[in-house]
């Protein structure tokens, strides 16, 4: 959460640190400011609002400076304002600090700095920086550095910047994550890739608690207690191309419409486009060592979280393994057993979410094996799990996740088929029929993006101004009730709920009289305990949108509004159905006005407990 971007070179600083914010705000957008060593010291200036108001500001007023920070904010402690945006200067103004993270004894600390009398403009935790570090400073700004780490608890990235010290950045990592690019005359400080890739493509990634000194010509790197580290740059062989909107007018509908792209690229890693091979060739996990794991924990947030919970279906049923889900962020609080037997599959498509990374070392401290899947390569995921597996959807900037989910379910169905072979609990008919099958689920996809927007579109239009919306489904569809529910509250502010529809029963069936419920009831196992579902909710008036599989009009008589999918097998129908579920979020957002992009509190990368 937050941007870090930092340069120092021989060029003006001011347009690369906004440009390399601009890239940086799907980490937070509430507010934003800069920091630049000029010929009188320090200068900052930030701004609430995205960062389009700290370039209002700027404009006419631009510092001239060749080195020097900049943030974009997800506020934490304090909120949103100028006071409380980074960076944070000390009473002199001497030291400037930008912070990604949380510093969690900042009152403590707070409190004793108060009673040597420094002075405190923001209600922020990460100003405390600033004024431990002006205290500690002695001369030596890294030695200062290592003197503050030893006092301040939470997780973090700085970057910190000494007026003493001309041309300099500090930047320190401990849980949070922080990239250095090495340019020609200049080197660059960033949370993440984009922000430098229009300038270099070598980067350092930082490891855990580690600080490094950046300078036009050098960049050094040494662990919190001074030795040197050292290690190859990685060479970033992705481009940008893919973050401009193409003539979409919002990133989240270009990102909705590319899914069958996406979907492709995922699959074409490990499906030949003729004849039935799946290849896991490149997985760091032998199909012998596949074959000894008798039970697989799946962990992850947010979006992420309902692809697991859709994925522990297919593995259970293919490869007939006991498969528990768990959100990281309560797993890393619990004491669930993992043991060496347990194949731990970590899901993030960042690859930095605090609390995935929490659990993925959690996982491992207690004799799991750890597979990441995510979609940024050289992510700290990637790089901290025992084997990687990529999902191919190129990068997403909404911060509603609709293409990284897609590519997820693809990814990990073709996973449970590949563990079904190696553990030989899936038939090879059953395998060639589902490979048929995989291979025309992207042209299935275009085909549900264009024939079910105009439907869409209009139950956008009747229902927009609703308050509340409930979304049902069962077994490999129930996650995709949660995951609809969610993209419609994120991005239009109306209440939805995500049930299992046989659980409506047992409390939610009191609400369905005010809302109108969208159920999936396409073909599968659960068909005809989903339609007594249906039945039970229109017999109490209920208003119902319904999923169904096409050339299904026995439902008919029950939905306000029916939408027909293609026929998939019910393991693939979570491809298809929740893509008129995006679709419904989105227009409804468009027709309220809202920023779907960019919606309000949230950020799309959180690496904050
Ligand atoms: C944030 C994003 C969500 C995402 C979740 C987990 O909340 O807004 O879209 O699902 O983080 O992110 P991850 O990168 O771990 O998949």
């Amino acid at each position: 959460m937050c941007g870090i971007m930092g340069y120092a070179g021989n060029q003006s600083a001011l347009p690369i640190l906004l440009s390399g914010l601009q890239r940086l705000e799907y980490r937070g957008y509430d507010s934003a400011g800069v920091v630049l060593q000029t010929a009188d010291g320090l200068a900052c200036i930030k701004e609430s609002g995205a960062l389009g108001e700290l370039r209002k500001l700027l404009d006419g007023h631009a510092p001239e400076g060749r080195c020097g920070l900049g943030h974009t904010r997800w506020a934490t402690h304090g909120i949103p304002s100028r006071e409380n945006a980074h960076p944070h200067l000390s009473c002199h103004g001497e030291v400037a600090v930008i912070h990604n993270g949380v510093i969690e004894n900042y009152d403590s600390l707070k409190r004793e700095l108060l009673g040597k009398g420094h002075r405190f403009v923001s209600q922020t935790d990460s100003e405390v920086l600033a004024h431990l570090l002006e205290d500690a400073y002695a001369g030596d700004p890294v030695a200062a550095v290592r003197a503050v780490l030893s006092r301040i608890k939470g997780y973090f990235a700085f970057g910190i910047l000494f007026q003493a010290q001309p041309d300099t950045l500090i930047g320190v990592r401990f849980n949070n994550p922080l990239v250095v690019g090495l340019g020609e005359g200049a080197n660059y400080l960033a949370s993440d890739i984009p922000a430098i890739l229009p300038y270099t493509r070598r980067v350092l990634f930082l490891e855990e608690r580690e600080i490094v000194v950046v300078r036009p010509e050098s960049v050094v790197v040494t662990d919190f207690a001074g030795a040197p580290r050292t290690r190859a740059p990685y060479q970033v062989t992705w481009d940008l191309a893919e973050a401009s909107k193409e003539g979409f007018p919002h990133f989240m509908l270009k990102e909705i419409m590319e899914q069958p792209r996406a979907v492709r690229a995922t699959f074409s890693g490990h499906v030949s486009p003729e004849g039935h091979n799946l290849s896991f060739a490149d997985l760091a996990l032998s199909a012998e060592r596949l074959a000894g794991f008798t039970r697989v924990l799946l962990l992850a947030c947010g979006t992420s979280w309902h692809a697991a919970l859709t994925a522990k279906y297919g593995l259970e049923e293919l490869a007939g393994l006991p498969t528990d889900v768990q959100i990281a962020s309560e797993f890393r609080y619990g004491d669930t057993p993992v043991g060496a037997s347990t194949l731990a599959i970590a899901i993030s498509q960042s690859g930095e979410t605090s609390d995935t990374l929490a659990a993925l070392r959690m996982a491992r401290e207690r004799g799991g094996t750890v597979l990441a899947v995510t979609n940024i390569v050289g992510s700290s995921l990637a790089r901290e799990a025992d084997a990687v597996l990529y999902t191919r959807a190129g990068l997403e900037v909404g911060v509603a996740a609709t293409k990284t989910y897609t590519t997820q379910l693809a990814l990990l169905t073709l996973f449970a088929l590949h563990l079904g072979r190696v553990r030989g609990t899936l038939p090879e008919d059953r395998l060639v029929q589902l490979l048929d099958q995989v291979r025309g689920v992207p042209d299935r996809m275009e085909q549900v993006l264009s024939q079910t927007a105009a439907a869409v579109g209009e139950c956008a239009e009747r229902y927009r101004t609703g308050y509340n919306f409930m979304f049902i489904g069962r077994r490999y569809n129930y996650p995709n009730a949660f995951e609809g529910a969610l993209k419609l509250k994120e991005i239009s502010y109306i209440h939805a709920e995500g049930y299992c529809a046989g659980e409506m029963k047992h409390g939610p069936l009191a609400l369905v009289n005010n809302v109108p419920t969208v159920a999936i009831a396409v073909q599968g196992r659960t068909y005809d305990k989903m339609r007594s579902n249906i039945e039970v909710i229109h017999a109490r008036g209920g208003v119902l949108i319904l999923l169904v599989t096409e050339g299904d009009t026995s439902l008919d008589a029950f939905g306000r509004f029916v939408i027909p999918l293609p026929a998939v097998d019910e393991i693939l129908s979570p491809l298809l159905t929740i893509l008129p579920l995006q679709l419904l979020a989105y227009q409804v957002a468009v027709r309220n006005g809202k920023n779907v992009d960019q919606p309000r509190n949230l950020a799309k990368s959180v690496t904050v407990e």
